[in-house]
């Protein structure tokens, strides 16, 4: 049984094998409509629960589409109409419950010791469907997109991210020490990836480099990442720190500091941290980036349940 919870703990052979399923099923499905199912149905029968404690679009409808394309169904759970949300039952009870009635659970979660106790006490595989420290399914698609827009291998490119140090950084720099790519990060001092992330660089001999300085970040970039400031839940005073990140806006001038054909992607939702004119630009991929969860996820489910091959 393999979990999906952080890139850190994943062999990149898996993460690569992922990324190469995806592509092959991507492609077999251009003549198949939303819901028609890939042949062979691999996971008939199978039921993936999804919860989430907090909001989402894509994460739901790809995870949806996903395993319904793989002859699966999906439930989902509004963790506070459930025992467990409401402090009547226990996580252990409730894993114990999951893995008697389903056989997949991806969680959207604020707390990432409350994914750590799912595994523990789930027999069936768990997907982290976003937690503080990680956003594992966004960032292997953010892979995927990139090397499909590109058409080259991730390792071959520059790649900055200009904003926050939150979920989505932190796995994209679980993938930059994974898949071997420069990773250039641009954000106010105060909001400097943490110890604990730059500590597990270093101890895999990689490096990354930070820059309290968009245009230094951005400078000879294939590709410009960047997400929301204000991050779901984020407790923190939001007119200050809009504020504090006024220097790494990504607008036209900054996006000419990278290269010619560089391209812009962002996990979406967004916020004010992007102008209007790269957004919807030539150079934004958002939407393709957005859709390619569906594919990439489909191979994920694959390699959870055991049958990516
Ligand atoms: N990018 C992403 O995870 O979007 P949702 O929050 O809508 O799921
Ligand atoms: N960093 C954002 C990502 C949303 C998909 C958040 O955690 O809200």
């Amino acid at each position: 049984m393999k979990h999906f919870i952080n890139l850190k703990d994943i062999p990149v052979k898996d993460l690569r094998k992922i990324i190469v399923d995806a592509k092959k099923r991507k492609n077999l499905r251009k003549k198949l409509s939303t819901l028609e199912v890939d042949k062979g149905a691999p996971l008939k029968g199978k039921l993936l629960i999804q919860m989430f404690e907090k909001s989402s679009l894509r994460t739901r409808l790809s995870f949806y589409l996903a395993i319904r394309q793989l002859g699966g169904e999906t439930l989902t759970l509004r963790s506070n109409e459930l025992h467990l949300g409401q402090g009547g039952e226990s996580i252990a009870d409730t894993a114990k419950i999951l893995s008697t009635y389903g056989d997949g659970f991806m969680l959207r979660t604020d707390s990432d010791k409350k994914v750590k106790n799912f595994k523990e006490h789930l027999s069936i595989p768990v997907i982290n469907g976003l937690s503080p420290s990680s956003h594992p399914t966004q960032v292997l698609s953010d892979v995927f997109t990139v090397e499909e827009i590109k058409k080259k291998s991730i390792s071959k490119l520059n790649i900055s991210w200009i904003g926050d140090s939150n979920n989505v950084l932190d796995s994209l720099i679980a993938a930059s020490v994974k898949f071997s790519f420069k990773l250039s990060i641009g954000c106010p001092k105060k909001f400097e990836p943490g110890k604990q992330v730059r500590d597990w660089v270093n101890k895999n001999n990689k490096k990354i480099f930070i820059y309290n300085d968009a245009k230094k970040a951005a400078k000879g970039a294939d590709v410009i990442f960047s997400d929301k400031v204000i991050s779901l839940n984020d407790k923190v005073n939001k007119k200050k720190k809009i504020e504090q990140f006024k220097k790494f806006n990504i607008n036209q001038k900054l996006m000419n500091s990278a290269k010619k054909d560089c391209i812009f992607l962002h996990c979406l939702p967004r916020g004010s941290e992007v102008s209007e004119e790269v957004f919807l630009g030539k150079k934004s991929h958002v939407w393709q980036q957005a859709l390619n969860r569906v594919h990439v996820q489909k191979s994920i489910l694959l390699y959870c349940f055991g049958k990516l091959r």
